[in-house]
């Protein structure tokens, strides 16, 4: 009954861990969740506000299959102010969150047996989304000397007749890595020598960035414009993962041909989600920039926390919320029970199980030496969290 292409799909690694992490904080278990992909906070009540307006007043109807014009027109706006990129409103679309933005754009241009380069460490769905478009995940693995971060000669390398496009991922999930301007430069001047190459450009943790202001790969190389796409949302930078809103710019045939796949499988976005996006981008960024100050603070406390226990490594990521260090070398170790951990998946089970932290394992990540741990969890739950790791760890020989 089950079709091939849903056959060949993984199932979300990251899920598997969370269930099990619910099941034991439901039988009494005290579990440390520091494996969260979205924001502990709240949305700011400006933005509730707009959107429980929208409710009072009746506006729930359909929207325009692409998105409200006022939406679009605020996401230009934005994309002016704060990016200095140059976009009409007729070559953005919004949709049901920045991942429908991203699956979508990858139907809108993948054809069967197209290469598309995925640096590793990877969002886990960027994979499979390709699969789903019929598409050849290839992917790079980086290195944590770099950061974790594609170097261009990586990038060359990799390259292709196959290749049609390269996504990348600043700031990153799952390790926090940002590019720098020149490090974009660098990957842009490669790309320039292959002109059938798109870029999809994920910037959805753009507001949560430590050291300066995001860079898009479209600042430093504004050539590149006919053939990226950039996809963006309000998930992360607004605590808005519920209200299922993102965005992808591009060329209008891109944006075209996205808009006619999506008012076949979605319509539009929700009319409430939208005028709740209209405030976000044209209201206060106060709490964006407190959450950033938050986010910060206990950046700096895990990578003191995490550099202070032997054997663990890591680099200070510069964005998102997330910090992905090296536990490679309790790979091959026994746990006190005398089972052996040999992968970052048996050492996030064993925390989980043994000392109630839950973590998210390098494997779902295309990483086998890693091991991501989300700092969207309050100050108090990263100090015990810690101390479980710590625990954790040195039980292992
Ligand atoms: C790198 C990356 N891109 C896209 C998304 C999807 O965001 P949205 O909630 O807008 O669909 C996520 C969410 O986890 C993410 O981490």
């Amino acid at each position: 009954m089950i079709s091939n292409r849903a056959k060949e799909l993984s199932s979300s690694q990251t899920l598997k861990i969370t269930a099990k992490a619910k099941e034991l904080a439901r039988q009494g278990v005290s579990v440390i969740s520091l494996s969260a992909g979205e924001p502990d906070f709240k949305t700011a009540p400006h933005i509730c506000n707009a959107a429980i307006e929208a409710i009072t007043e009746g506006f729930h109807g359909y929207t325009m299959n692409t998105g409200m014009p006022e939406l679009r027109e605020a996401v230009a706006a934005k994309l002016k102010r704060e990016n200095k990129l140059d976009y009409q409103p007729y070559e953005i679309i919004l949709s049901n969150g920045a991942k429908q933005s991203i699956g979508f754009a990858l139907l809108a241009t993948i054809n069967p047996k197209d290469e598309v380069l995925i640096p590793a460490p990877y969002w886990v769905s960027y994979p499979e989304m390709v699969k789903m478009a019929d598409g050849t995940p290839v992917t790079i693995k980086t290195t944590f000397a770099n950061n974790y971060k594609l170097t261009p000669k990586q990038l060359k390398e990799s390259i292709t007749r196959k290749t049609k496009g390269l996504i990348l991922c600043s700031p990153s999930n799952p390790t926090g890595a940002c590019y720098t301007k020149n490090e974009l430069k660098e990957l842009a001047d490669v790309l320039s020598e292959h002109p059938d190459i798109i870029i999809f450009s994920d910037e959805i943790y753009e507001y949560i960035t430590f050291e300066g202001d995001h860079v898009s790969i479209l600042n430093v190389a504004p050539a590149l414009k006919d053939r990226t796409i950039l996809v963006n949302g309000f998930s992360k930078g607004f605590a808005m993962t519920g209200w299922r809103l993102g965005y992808a710019a591009g060329p209008k045939p891109v944006i075209d041909a996205i808009a006619k796949i999506q008012s076949q499988e979605t319509s539009a976005p929700s009319s409430i989600s939208q005028k709740a996006g209209i405030a976000a981008y044209t209201g206060s960024m106060k709490q964006v920039s407190d959450m950033r100050q938050a986010f910060k603070e206990r950046r700096n406390f895990l990578v003191n926390e995490l550099r202070s226990i032997e054997g663990v490594d890591c680099f200070v990521p510069s964005g998102a919320f997330y910090i992905f260090p090296d536990i490679s070398r309790f790979l091959g170790k026994k746990t006190p029970d005398g089972d052996k951990i040999k992968t970052s998946t048996d050492l996030c089970i064993y925390l989980l199980e043994k000392h109630g932290l839950a973590t998210v394992p390098g494997d779902a990540f295309g990483e086998p030496g890693g091991l991501r741990i989300s700092y969207a969890a309050s100050m108090e739950n990263l100090k015990e969290g810690m101390i479980r790791l710590k625990n954790g760890l040195s039980s292992l020989s």
